[in-house]
């Protein structure tokens, strides 16, 4: 199959994960038969030092144009004083509303070799964690009008029925193909848009009675994931609760520089990202874990191109390079000696090593 992908570096360690992400990329086409081309987006930082602009229309253009967005990570300190809807985020957001992909992926698995590099204690580790969370990803605060006048700044926390209704039924798909427990998380003790997420999530109910529906306020489940995240099967929630609850779920399982994400709306055209931000602090020194970027382009595989088996062998790479005990500084565990300190490219390389298929 031939695939088009368009690729953003963006910021910080953003190129170097996305290097790696691209070897793993082309040795996958190589092992199965695909030709994959790349076509380089500028988005964020880097974009508004060249055109003033974290995304022109015409790299949005070139996204829209794929089959699929590869992505780095955007932002950094350089370009904090720049206007709100000038930042490198600003870039990110325009880009998730543009391409309409309003489901938002993330899973919070513990792999098996990681579990002491959770900050849970081992008894509740032991319990597993296995969950996924679905972000609703181009409504909300996010998207509702900020404005500052004077010493007042407002954000606008706006939700329709349909935005409700199209994210609910990915959550409640997503439920149906794993353990059929959907927890839907709100603030509906305080907000009217939580009242009408809960409304519209036990209409949808009706429509899935093989899942289990069940409602947490979200600082009871910031609280939950801490406490018994073995409890969870699927997350739905709403744009900002879903981005804090992700990274605390991230932090449980090692490290947010594990977590993949996949982004999708109505169509196979997604945008894969880490969850991660763009450390701009250990940027170009060959020490980011690129595995988070790995597994996104892993997940472009299965879920855009329909490409499961190579998505396996991509996952089963990583697993045995953990499992020979290699790791990256963020999953380094203090006290092991069995454990070995790689870099961005060596990580990179040795998953690439590791890549298996049917050569053709
Ligand atoms: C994320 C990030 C973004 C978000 C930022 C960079 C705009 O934190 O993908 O979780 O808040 O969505
Ligand atoms: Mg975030």
């Amino acid at each position: 199959m031939n695939k088009n992908i368009a690729v953003i570096r963006g910021d910080g360690i953003g190129p170097e994960i996305v290097n790696e992400a691209l070897k793993v990329l082309d040795k996958a086409a190589r092992l199965y038969g695909h030709t994959f081309t790349y076509t380089d987006v500028d988005m964020g930082g880097c974009a508004i030092d060249k055109y003033g602009d974290p995304l022109p229309e015409s790299e949005l253009k070139k996204c829209l144009e794929s089959d699929s967005v590869l992505l780095g990570a955007v932002g950094g300190d350089k370009w904090n004083n720049v206007p709100g809807d000038k930042r490198p985020e600003k870039g990110l957001l325009r880009l998730r509303a543009g391409m309409g992909v309003y489901s938002n992926n993330r899973p919070a698995k513990i792999w098996r070799q990681l579990a002491s590099a959770s900050p849970l204690k081992p008894s509740i580790v032991e319990k597993g964690i296995d969950f996924i969370i679905v972000r609703e990803l181009i409504g909300g605060i996010y998207f509702g009008e900020h404005k500052t006048s004077g010493d007042t700044a407002t954000d606008v926390m706006a939700y329709s029925e349909s935005e409700i209704e199209r994210i609910g039924r990915i959550g409640f798909e997503t439920a149906r193909k794993r353990n059929k427990r959907l927890c839907s998380v709100e603030k509906s003790n305080v907000l009217d848009t939580s009242r009408l997420w809960k409304k519209v999530m036990i209409r949808l109910s009706e429509q899935y009675p093989d899942v289990e529906l069940s409602h947490m306020l979200v600082d009871n489940c910031a609280m939950q994931i801490v406490k018994n995240p073995a409890q969870f099967d699927v997350i739905v929630t709403e744009n900002m609760f879903g981005d804090i609850l992700s990274d605390e779920a991230s932090m449980i399982t090692g490290s947010i520089g594990m977590i993949p994400s996949s982004s999708l709306g109505d169509t196979t055209v997604g945008l894969y990202e880490p969850i991660h931000g763009s450390a701009p602090d250990i940027a170009g020194l060959n020490i980011a874990n690129p595995i988070g970027t790995i597994l996104s382009a892993a997940m472009m595989l299965k879920y855009s191109f329909d490409m499961s088996d190579e998505s396996d062998a991509i996952e089963k790479a990583v697993y045995d390079v953990l499992e020979e005990g290699y790791r990256c500084a963020d999953i380094m565990p203090s006290d092991a000696d069995t454990c070995t300190m790689v870099g961005c490219s060596e990580m990179g390389q040795l998953i690439l090593d590791k890549l298996g298929g049917p050569s053709i």
